[in-house]
């Protein structure tokens, strides 16, 4: 485990699109897994950024989403397919088609699921992957309590995740209340793993996460033993652990 902490939000963006275009540059054809929220966007914008300077070339890159919300289309503006296009796939030179993200609107969620695992392994795995944290410590979807070798299934939100993301809609009753989530096993195959976290509401969630025990209740701890994974934390998301090493 590598832990990189960083001065604020914009250092940990930079830092993250810089190990994303590493490995770009060494496997045209990577195969990543990315994440939305609000922590990854500018790393997303950054990435952007080296692409249209040509540092960076997606023409052979594929990726797959963590998740996406029951009940939206991709082109409602709080659906995830949505905010990747706009965040990412629509600012980089990659071929959409490459692009995945599970379909909220499927009727057969169970088969889409199926098939999202199945398309993975088609594709040789994840090589890298990005992560987020929730503040209750989730990884994707995965609430506390979601089993360690839980696959793509469909997930019901906890009051805590729908309030936290309650911000990006008018009202807390429009944040659809499940969501189609990779589970804990899909994200621990990944070859290789970013977890970024910024501001202070993550303090707790990285502590238990480095630091508590590793359990299901808190998702993110599960991922802490992986052979190939770095942290990279701003000052304020790493203020509570004890060892900043
Ligand atoms: P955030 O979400 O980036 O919007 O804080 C992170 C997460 O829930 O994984």
């Amino acid at each position: 485990m590598k832990l990189i902490i960083v001065k604020d939000a914009a250092e940990m963006s930079r830092k993250a699109a810089e190990i994303f275009a590493a490995r770009i540059k060494k496997k045209a054809n990577l195969v990543l897994g990315l994440a939305t929220g609000s922590t990854p966007e500018k790393m997303y914008a950054e990435l952007a950024k080296m692409n249209r300077r040509k540092e960076v070339d997606f023409t052979e890159v594929s990726t797959f989403n963590l998740d996406e919300y029951v009940g939206l289309r991709g082109d409602h503006d709080q659906s995830y397919r949505y905010f990747m296009n706009k965040n990412l796939f629509n600012k980089i030179n990659i071929q959409k088609e490459n692009t995945h993200v599970p379909d909220g609107m499927a009727l057969d969620t169970k088969e889409t699921c199926k098939l999202y695992e199945l398309a993975i392994k088609g594709a040789g795995g994840v090589d890298l992957q990005l992560l987020g944290i929730g503040s209750n410590g989730h990884i994707a979807f995965n609430e506390p309590g979601s089993p360690k070798a839980s696959r793509t299934r469909v997930v019901k939100l906890t009051k805590n995740t729908i309030k936290d993301n309650s911000r990006f809609f008018k009202k807390v009753s429009e944040v659809p209340t499940k969501a189609l989530s990779m589970g804990n096993g899909t994200i621990n195959e990944a070859k290789e793993i970013v977890l970024i976290a910024n501001g202070a509401n993550k303090a707790k969630a990285v502590k238990a996460t480095l630091e508590g025990p590793v359990t299901e209740a808190v998702p993110a701890s599960l991922v802490r033993d992986h052979k190939k994974i770095t942290f990279i934390l701003d000052e304020e998301a790493a203020s509570l652990l004890t060892k900043k090493k």
